[in-house]
């Protein structure tokens, strides 16, 4: 199932007008993401947000930065239906892929020839379990491999642990398991206009309280999926670490403790299929 959920993925059939697929903003070897501030799509319109990694995202409780989806299933119904990505309607792309001589064996087998919003965003999801990222250095020293680490990524996992980064950024994924608010000083000092994705989950709830609230991302990988946070505002890691300990936890980094933390995120850095994800072509 995860073979034709691979497919699914990377064709561009899903979109509108054939030109763009999951893979065109979560590229697999480019860290799962476009690398691009917010997202472009069909008809190369520049949506709200920035996209997310499909590495590990099965980990995450809840998929988008506001949480509105509860499963990878029902994640991946969205970005074909939204005009700003692949702008196409399901019963289209239900009718494209069932008129498809390659993909109806594997329906015929896989679901009784059932070709449907359920069958197909199943596929994908299946697949999307299946991208996990073992074997980082980080994992390795764990492991026991006590020259896995430098001494300055060491630091950073110490400095990591002992500012706080720990009480959002929790678990062995870092993050991905609750909600947590984006400081108001962090939008008063981005600047600009506030715009609705600024709002996070309060999108979701209307509740006060969830405005700036949003998924806590997961830190792994986090070295190839510039630029960060849900409005693309940081262009490196550096500038995204300073931020954090400045407006999350009221703490200003020097430069060198700045520079471990990110030497620490830069040992969380994975394989996917054996191949390090900052050694893939396109890196
Ligand atoms: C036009 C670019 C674009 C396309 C095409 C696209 N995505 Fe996304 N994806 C995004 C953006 C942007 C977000 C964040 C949206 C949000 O949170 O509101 C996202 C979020 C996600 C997430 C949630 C990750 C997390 O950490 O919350 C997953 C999983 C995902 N996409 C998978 C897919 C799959 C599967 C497809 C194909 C069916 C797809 N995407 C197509 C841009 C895109
Ligand atoms: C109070 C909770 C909280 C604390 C403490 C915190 N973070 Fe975060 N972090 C978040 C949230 C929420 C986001 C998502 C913000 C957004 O993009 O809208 C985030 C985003 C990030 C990102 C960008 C992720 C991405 O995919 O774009 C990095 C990197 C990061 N944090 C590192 C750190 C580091 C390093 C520390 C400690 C110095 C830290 N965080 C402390 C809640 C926190």
């Amino acid at each position: 199932m995860a073979l034709l959920g691979e497919a699914l993925y990377h064709d561009t059939l899903l979109s509108g007008d054939g030109t763009v697929s999951c893979a065109t903003c979560h590229g697999l070897e480019t860290g799962g993401v476009d690398r691009l501030p917010v997202s472009t799509g069909v008809k190369n319109q520049r949506g709200p947000i920035n996209a997310p990694t499909v590495y590990n995202s099965a980990h995450n409780f809840v998929q988008f930065w506001d949480g509105r989806a509860a499963t990878l299933e029902e994640q991946a119904a969205g970005p074909v239906e939204n005009p700003l990505e692949m702008g196409d309607q399901w019963p289209e792309v239900v009718k494209k892929v069932a008129a498809s001589e390659s993909y109806r064996p594997q329906f015929d087998a896989l679901f009784d020839g059932e070709v449907n919003t359920a069958t197909i965003t199943k596929a994908i999801a299946e697949f999307e379990r299946t991208l996990v990222t073992p074997d980082s250095a980080f994992d390795k020293y764990l492991k026991g491999d006590k020259a896995a680490l430098t001494e300055k990524e060491k630091r950073g996992a110490l400095l990591f642990a002992e500012s706080g980064c720990t009480s959002c950024h929790t678990g062995s994924y870092f993050g991905g398991e609750s909600y947590q608010k984006l400081a108001d000083s962090y939008f008063e000092a981005r600047g600009g206009e506030m715009t609705e994705a600024d709002n996070g989950r309060f999108n979701v709830t209307g509740e006060e309280a969830d405005r700036h609230m949003f998924k806590v991302p997961m830190l792994r990988n986090i070295a190839v999926t510039p630029p960060y946070f849900h409005d693309g505002s940081a262009p490196d890691l550096e500038t995204a670490v300073t931020i954090m300990a400045h407006h999350q936890l009221g703490l200003d980094l020097s430069k060198e403790d700045a520079a471990a933390i990110v030497a620490f995120l830069g040992s969380l850095t994975g394989e996917y299929k054996g191949v390090p994800l900052d050694k893939m072509a396109s890196n």
